[in-house]
Parts: structure tokens; C-alpha cells; sequence
């Protein structure tokens, strides 16, 4: 018998920073989408609560163009259908006053729709809120599951849960504060950090190309990988975000969040079941056996860089917002290693940039050289001979896809060698795009399915894996940085000499 997942209960999803950009570009139009597929009960009811004064109309009416703009397929009798489980409630969120009124709101909306009591919150508001909402929300006696109920008959209780959307943290010790407020209101269970690249369905299936295969695993191991690259390259800016994105930089933005989870799924042992509690443990498993990295040899382990200007943007040191003397980077390659067994002295490299020369996600897995090298003797067509053969890449974006690099005799007398692919694409063999990554995440929070919500020892550890390269020790590797890569690049001198150190070069293509 198929495992099928279990179905979505329906809830009240009650979002904090309604009036804010994520709400209106990504979940709302996310939500639709699933409206639109049949995926999300009928019964769901969203409620919106942001301090801006609005009617339920008001807000329906703002969001439509939105969602006729980024959702997939926009059409006006699904709309319809759809704006009227859209509500909304204005106060202020850390305002305690509010939430008799607010708790009032959700108790009708879930009874009128029959959603059992059940609540998904949605924390869609500035980082430095979200404890004291969520306290608020502890106060408040909105969450009643494992407190009223028996927790262990939890088939028959409705539930709470609640959704953290990323930044995760500034750093380890506002991670961990984080994770402990969390704690006192909600279990881990109920707790959702969501991380839009675990909605990727490439992503996703890494998990099934590794292990409904046998003909990989045997190889993914140190001794037939000789790295790993993960690489996230944009070719935007920072543009309109910079003054945000001041102090954040592309370690915290990109590196501790996306691509440590997409590192753990490349990484992981093989968990004992499919079950959402086995995938966090092994995740949790390699991530914390990250190796510390030397503080004192940092610029060998990291390049950091920022994007010069040119005639479509200003070099990042001079965008709007920014200090001039700023030293947050914009372009990072980190080279990380496992104390375990199966990746000993097998380095995994990221890096990530903006203003870089394509938008570009891909995970390179490099094998090793045959251990003879026979056919060296042998004419090479191609700039990089037998380096750019033996891989397998996995395209996340943008065409989503697997491809087999490996060397091939090219036709005719004699032996000539040439890099020969085997590709699979995604969206031409299964005539399907990949999905917004919001909605499906959204549908197994629902579905009360954490396999893609990281687990809180997860995210400290990836902090603990970064702070080396974020702290008082990394100001000397970030005294140069200023313009020193140029926009359409693939970053700085430095990322080369990181890999280059090691007889290793990055693949860009
Ligand atoms: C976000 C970052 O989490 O991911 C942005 O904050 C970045 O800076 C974005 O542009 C990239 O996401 P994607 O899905 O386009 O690779």
C-alpha cells in the first residue's frame, strides 16, 4: 500500500505583517495557487492582522492585483471564491490589549467555517518582533494544544501551530533566545521555520534521487567525491533592499538558511524512515558534524566580496542606505568539512553572490580522477578537460534538471577525448514547472508535516558553522572588499584562489 500524506486539516491562518510585502507577493498569491488546485480544505479561513486600518474588502481588494500578478494562473471566478476566506483584523501585535478582540475574530471565523479551533500562525513581521508576539500570543491562551488536551491523543485535539518565516536569527545567541521563546509558548512540534529553498521541488528531490536509487549512494562518500559545490548566484543587486540588507549580508541571507539546508540533504545518512522526525535527525546529525572552523586561517576557508557599479546600479558601497566604509558583503564562498566517516577531507564549498554574471542555483558533485591516468596521452577537446567531466550537476534554477558529465571517445581513428553529458529536464520530461515553493509548504504545515521545516538544533548549528566567518575575526578578510568583484562576474579573485589553492576550479556552466 502507497503512503499517502495525510490530508490538510483545515485552520484559521492568522497572519502577522499583513500589509507587508512577503503577504501580498508571495503567500497570498501561494495560497490562491493551492485554492486553485483544490489542495487547500475549503473550510481554510486566512486572517490577516497588521496595524493599518482595513476592511476584510479593503484588503481583498489591495491583494487582488498582487496575486494576478504573481500567481501562476489568475482567473476571476477562483478569485472570487477565494477573496472571500481572506479576512482581516487591525491592531498592533504586541499590543496585549488587542488580543481578546483578536482571539474573538478567530474563534468565530473557525467556527462559522467548522475548522475545528485549529490555528496556523504566520509570522510575517520584522525579525525584532517576533518574540514579543509570540509571547503575546503565550499570554493570550490561544494555544491550547498538549495544555488543555491529553497530548497524547493529539488525533482528536485541534492544534496550534506556528509558521517563523527567516531571517532565523542575527546570530547564534539571538537564534538560540529565539528557539527558547518559541519553546515556552509553542513544542517543537508545532513549530514551523519555514525555508522557501526546502519548498524547491529540485530540492526536494534530492532526497529521492539519492535514496530511491542504488546507483549513486555507493559513490557519495569521500572516497569516490572529491568536493562539493553549492553555489546560489544572482544577477539583481540589492537594489532597492540595500539599506536592509546592510549588516545582514549574503552569509546570513543566504549561506546560514538556504544553502546549509541544501548541504544537510546532500550530506545526510540515509534516515531510518521517510518520517518527518527521522529526516530532521539526520540533518541535525551532519550538520553538527560540521568542522570548526580555524579563526586564525579564516582567508583559507573564506572569499567574501562586494559588487562594483556600473551603469544599472551603483557599486554597493554607494547604494542609497549604505555607509561608504560599509563591510558587509554582497558575494561569499565558504568552504566547510565533516568530522564524520563518510566525508572525511571531502571539502563542501558555497558560495553565493549578488550582481554575479547569471541567476544560477546548482550543486556540482565532483568525483575524483581515476586513480591511473591511461589515457592522458590522448588529444582533449574542450578548454577543461578530464575536471569538467565526472560530475554530476543538479540544476535547481534556473531550469530545473539533472545532468551526468563524464569523458566520451570522440567518433573517428584514433582516441580523442571530449566532456559528454546525460541530461535530465525537469520541466520537459514531466511537462510540469516547478511550483512556487510557498504554497506546498504552506499545505504540509497544514498537513502538520515538519520534513521540510528545519528542526531548532538544525539552525543553531548552522549558525555555529558560520560565526567564524560573521565575527570580530573575519574584519581582516573583509578590509578589501569594497568593489572588488564586477557586476556580471562570478565574483572576486579571491573565490578562484580558494578553490584554485587545491587544484580545484568553480563550475559556472
Ligand atoms: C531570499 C533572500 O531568502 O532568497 C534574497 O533574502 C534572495 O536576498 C532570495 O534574493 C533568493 O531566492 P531564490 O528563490 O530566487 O533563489
Amino acid at each position: 500500500m502507497p503512503i499517502m500524506p495525510a490530508s490538510p486539516d483545515p485552520c484559521v491562518i492568522v497572519i502577522f505583517g499583513a500589509s507587508g510585502d512577503l503577504v501580498a507577493r508571495k503567500l497570498i498569491p501561494a495560497l490562491y495557487e493551492t485554492a486553485g488546485c483544490d489542495a487547500l480544505p475549503n473550510q481554510t479561513r486566512v486572517l490577516g492582522v497588521s496595524r493599518t486600518e482595513m476592511t476584510d474588502e479593503a484588503w481583498r481588494e489591495k491583494l487582488q492585483p498582487w496575486v494576478k500578478e504573481h500567481a501562476a494562473r489568475f482567473d476571476d471566478s477562483t478569485w472570487a471564491q477565494f477573496a472571500k476566506r481572506l479576512h482581516y483584523f487591525s491592531g498592533s501585535a504586541t499590543d496585549s490589549g488587542i488580543y481578546p478582540g483578536l482571539t474573538e475574530r478567530i474563534t468565530a471565523l473557525s467556527d462559522d467555517a467548522k475548522c475545528g479551533g485549529n490555528i496556523l500562525f504566520y509570522l510575517a513581521v520584522a525579525p525584532k518582533l517576533y518574540k514579543p508576539i509570540v509571547e503575546r500570543i503565550g499570554e493570550s491562551g490561544l494555544v491550547t494544544e498538549g495544555r488543555k488536551w491529553c497530548s497524547i491523543d493529539r488525533e482528536n485535539v485541534p492544534w496550534q501551530r506556528i509558521v517563523v518565516e527567516k531571517p532565523f536569527g542575527h546570530d547564534l545567541e539571538s537564534a538560540a533566545a529565539l528557539n527558547l521563546a518559541l519553546g515556552r509558548v509553542f513544542e517543537e512540534d508545532a513549530i514551523y521555520r519555514i525555508d522557501h529553498y526546502l519548498g524547491k521541488e529540485l530540492v526536494q528531490s534530492l532526497l529521492v534521487f539519492r535514496f530511491a536509487n542504488t546507483i549513486f549512494e555507493p559513490l557519495w562518500n569521500h572516497r569516490y567525491i572529491d568536493h562539493v559545490q553549492i553555489t546560489a548566484a544572482e544577477s539583481l543587486g540589492a537594489g532597492h533592499r540595500a539599506a536592509y540588507y546592510d549588516g545582514v549580508g549574503a552569509i546570513r541571507d543566504m549561506i546560514q538558511s538556504h544553502l546549509l539546508q541544501v548541504l544537510a540533504l546532500v550530506a545526510m545518512e540515509p534516515p531510518t524512515t521517510f518520517a518527518a522526525h527521522h529526516i530532521r535527525q539526520e540533518k541535525i546529525k551532519v550538520i553538527d558534524a560540521i568542522e570548526p572552523t580555524p579563526i586564525d586561517r579564516l582567508a583559507e576557508y573564506a572569499a567574501l566580496g562586494q559588487y562594483a557599479g556600473d551603469e544599472h546600479e551603483p557599486a554597493y558601497h554607494l547604494s542609497d542606505g549604505v555607509p561608504n566604509d560599509t563591510k558587509t558583503e554582497t558575494f561569499a564562498a565558504i568552504s566547510l568539512r565533516f568530522d564524520n566517516w563518510r566525508w572525511a577531507d571531502t571539502p563542501f564549498y558555497l558560495r553565493t553572490g549578488k550582481r554575479m554574471a547569471a541567476k544560477r542555483t546548482q550543486i556540482v558533485i565532483q568525483f575524483k580522477q581515476p586513480p591511473a591516468q591511461l589515457l592522458r596521452h590522448f588529444d582533449q577537446i574542450g578548454a577543461e578537460p578530464v575536471r569538467a567531466s565526472n560530475q554530476i550537476i543538479i540544476e535547481i534554477a534556473p531550469r530545473g534538471g539533472v545532468s551526468l558529465r563524464f569523458q566520451g571517445k570522440v567518433p573517428g581513428i584514433g582516441v580523442r577525448l571530449e566532456t559528454v553529458a546525460m541530461d535530465f529536464d525537469y520541466a520537459e520530461r514531466f511537462k510540469a514547472d516547478p511550483v512556487e515553493a510557498y504554497g506546498p509548504l504552506l499545505i504540509d504545515a497544514m498537513r502538520g508535516d515538519q520534513s521540510l521545516f528545519p528542526h531548532r538544533y538544525a539552525v543553531e548549528g548552522g549558525w555555529r558553522a558560520v560565526m567564524p566567518f560573521l565575527g570580530e575575526e573575519s574584519s581582516a578578510i573583509r578590509q578589501t572588499i569594497h568593489a572588488n568583484y564586477e557586476p556580471g562576474s562570478w565574483g572576486p579573485a579571491a573565490a578562484d584562489a580558494l578553490l584554485q589553492r587545491n587544484g580545484r576550479a568553480w563550475v559556472n556552466g
